[in-house]
């Protein structure tokens, strides 16, 4: 079977209907960054179930707002926590928090595949608007303007080096023994530790403790950091907004979509450490900054508008690690002593985050750092197979395997124009 057709049969397998899961048995619910990227894949196969996949996601809107990060369609032990442990309260049950902003991105695509217009085209311009506000009022770094998240799981890079200090400072001494259900699909040296779970599953009981409101959470909760990856992937998805609310009529809604673009590309600069010479995350609480480069910092490129002198620095990163690592972007750096080729996202390349930065650098006219990312993506696969992530050091495929996003990233970025079928 050829790539083209695996990747076909991957997105059909994971297909519930109206919505796709990241993969069966590790992740048995709707997510909500997965799902837009899996809307691109199915725009290879069918324009019409990328939209729906899209109009799922959003119809999971909280009142307040929010689209959270896991949609709970149906239960399913074999993950855990799942919608008891979170306790929204919502008819369909949902996490507590959200997952990064991709929904316009994957739209604004569409729009320009021509499969997306009508009702459904203002029924997402509407959802998003009242999303991209939300993270003003709810996750808005009050010192630098940049998006902070109140639990790793919801900046999608969930054991990222960063955020191990400003976790030191979640007491998870009262969570009741629980027993973890990743663990039984994926080895335990390629997923997070067992300290770190404790934190995420005390986080998520300071969610419920304040009953999930979501406008508190920047002032109460006990982990609160700026992120680069957030901020940037919201700035880029209000530039689509804006594109996609022009396509609806809504220059009211296009303008201050554009307003707020400006803003978190501000608030991105301010997440410049002059000591990693990158974007890294600021802890609220303490000011603490990131201590090194991780593939977060590369989406800085897709903030747009950087000063030439910030996008030589991020050269010079990238440059530096395409020497040491066969295949980029790594989510981590591996000149870093924490770095781990193998661990989730500690050192793994993830095919998803390249399709962000080579969109990134091609839109900032880098054609051949976006084609050097393009062509070890396609690498990945060929050799791999569809998995969640790969190492960087020798392309190992890890984590779950028939991952949906994976497959969709080759058909929509990775493959290039007749890669396909080898
Ligand atoms: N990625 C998290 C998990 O592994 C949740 O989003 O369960």
């Amino acid at each position: 079977m050829s790539r083209d057709d695996e990747a076909i049969a991957i997105l059909r397998e994971n297909d519930r209907g109206t919505f796709s899961v990241p993969t069966k048995g590790l992740y048995p619910f709707q997510w909500n960054w997965d799902s837009a990227f899996a809307s691109l894949g199915y725009a290879h196969l069918d324009p019409a179930r990328a939209v729906r996949e899209l109009k799922t996601l959003a119809a999971a809107q909280w009142t307040d707002g929010m689209i959270p990060h896991i949609i709970f369609h149906s239960n399913d032990d074999g993950y855990f926590p799942g919608p008891d442990v979170w306790g929204s309260g919502h008819a369909v049950p949902t996490s507590g928090i959200t997952q990064p902003p991709v929904l316009a991105i994957a739209a604004e695509r569409l729009l320009a595949r021509g499969a997306l217009g009508g009702a459904d085209l203002a029924g997402l311009v509407e959802a998003i608007d009242r999303w991209h506000r939300w993270f003003q009022i709810a996750r808005r770094d009050p010192d630098t303007g940049a998006i902070a998240v109140i639990h790793p799981w919801e900046s999608g890079r969930d054991n990222l080096p960063d955020w191990d200090g400003p976790l030191e400072a979640v007491d998870a001494s009262n969570v009741a023994p629980f027993q973890r259900r990743d663990l039984g699909h994926v080895d335990a040296a390629m997923r997070p530790t067992k300290e770190q779970y404790e934190r995420y599953i005390a986080l998520v009981e300071f969610g419920r403790s304040v009953a999930w409101n979501q406008a508190a959470m920047p002032e109460k909760s006990p982990f609160f950091v700026a992120d680069p990856g957030m901020t940037a992937i919201l700035a880029r998805a209000e530039t689509a907004l804006a594109t996609l609310a022009e396509a609806a009529g809504r220059l009211d809604l296009a303008a201050k979509a554009n307003e707020r673009a400006q803003a978190l590309r501000a608030g991105m600069d301010r997440l410049w450490s002059d000591e990693v010479a990158a974007y890294t995350t600021r802890d609220v609480r303490t000011g603490k900054r990131g201590t090194a480069v991780s593939a977060a910092s590369f989406l800085g490129f897709l903030a747009g508008g950087l000063p030439p002198e910030r996008a030589a620095a991020l050269n010079a990163h990238f440059d530096r690690m395409a020497e040491a690592c066969r295949y980029m972007c790594p989510s981590w750096d591996p000149a870093a002593p924490d770095f781990d080729e193998k661990r989730y996202w500690r050192g793994p390349v993830w095919l998803v985050v390249n399709w962000l930065i080579a969109m990134g650098l091609a839109e900032r006219g880098d054609a051949a750092r976006a084609e050097r990312v393009r062509a070890d993506s396609a690498a990945l696969v060929k050799n791999g197979g569809f998995y969640e992530y790969y190492s960087p050091l020798d392309g190992a495929p890890l984590g779950g395997g028939s991952f949906t996003w994976t497959a969709a990233a080759w058909l929509d970025f990775a493959k290039g124009a007749g890669d396909g079928t080898h």
